[in-house]
């Protein structure tokens, strides 16, 4: 079935499409060739970052695709090495990602991981100001805890309109997600296949065995399933790509989105803990 994904979800002025590409690990011409076809198959959101060394490829791929760039959402994130958050490291920081990704501007720009080094006091500032130069639509944050967005806040003039973490069914984020709620700002889900663990979850399997889709699509549908999210898991495979994409239309039964519910454990992060990490919420 061939979708067309006209489904957003808002924050502030931002209006997000629910499911987009990751592209971590998608490198060379895989990540050029995945780009292009997933922008032709319909997807309207692309996530990359500076750190995953590829956005020339998704610059690329971007073009191959023929697609018009105010027709898709694309994110990037400044990654903080070498104390990329002071100011004018991060303006340069973003200048060169836009130059990589061969557009003029992007729609949104997240601060990859917290970094204690540059007081959020000049950080946060300083990206505001690429927002208004337009060099990205909107920003956000990644990996940020609670304690830091309450912080962020304080120096924001304009919406910080998403916290791209981890989420999966496996992994506790309610306190946040709580938090996010009344902040008004999405929660984008990394790792929403909690890279691969879904597959080899017996309860997802029945659902999606159930409902004759694949587990992939269920974990997708049930983190969709919350108005407030959105969700980007990576493919380099064209095979899974269209797959993916249409998880946005698979309903979920009340008991089916609670029996998922109760496969969150306390343990459930898959990605490292870098020594940046923050002290996660739950
Ligand atoms: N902000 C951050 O710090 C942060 C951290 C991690 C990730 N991210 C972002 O989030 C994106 C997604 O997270 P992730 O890459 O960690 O993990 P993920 O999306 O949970 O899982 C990706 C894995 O699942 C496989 N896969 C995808 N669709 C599939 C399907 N339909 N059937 C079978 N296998 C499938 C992929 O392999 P194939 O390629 O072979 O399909 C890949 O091995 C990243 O690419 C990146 O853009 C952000």
């Amino acid at each position: 079935m061939s979708t067309k994904t006209y489904n957003i979800r808002t924050a502030g002025q931002a209006n997000i499409p629910v499911l987009g590409l990751g592209t971590w690990q998608s490198t060379e011409q895989d990540c050029v060739d995945v780009v292009s076809q997933a922008l032709q198959m319909g997807y309207e959101h692309i996530d990359t970052a500076q750190a995953y060394g590829n956005e020339k490829q998704v610059g690329e791929g971007i073009k191959q695709s023929g697609v018009a760039r105010d027709k898709f959402f694309l994110t990037t994130k400044i990654f903080p090495d070498d104390m990329k958050f002071q100011p004018e490291k991060l303006v340069a920081a973003a200048k060169r990602s836009l130059e990589d990704l061969d557009t003029d501007y992007v729609d949104l720009l997240l601060l990859h991981w917290p970094d204690d080094r540059v007081p959020l006091s000049e950080t946060i500032p300083a990206l505001c100001e690429l927002q208004k130069q337009g060099l990205t639509r909107h920003i956000g944050v990644s990996n940020f805890n609670i304690t830091d967005i309450i912080e962020a806040k304080k120096y924001a003039d304009v919406p910080i309109v998403v916290n791209q973490v981890e989420f999966h069914p496996f992994i506790k984020q309610q306190t946040l997600q709580e938090f996010l709620n009344n902040h008004h700002i999405l929660l984008e889900a990394y790792s929403p296949l909690a890279r691969g663990g879904v597959f080899e979850n017996d309860t997802i399997k029945e659902i999606a065995d159930k409902h004759n889709v694949t587990p992939a699509q269920i974990s997708l549908a049930w983190i969709l399933s919350n108005k407030d999210r959105v969700a980007i898991p990576k493919t380099a495979n064209p095979d899974h790509l269209q797959g993916n994409l249409d998880a946005i239309n698979v309903q979920l039964s009340a008991e089916e989105l609670e029996q998922i519910g109760r496969l969150a454990r306390s343990d459930g992060r898959k990605i490292e803990h870098p020594d940046y990490s923050p002290v996660w919420d739950d």
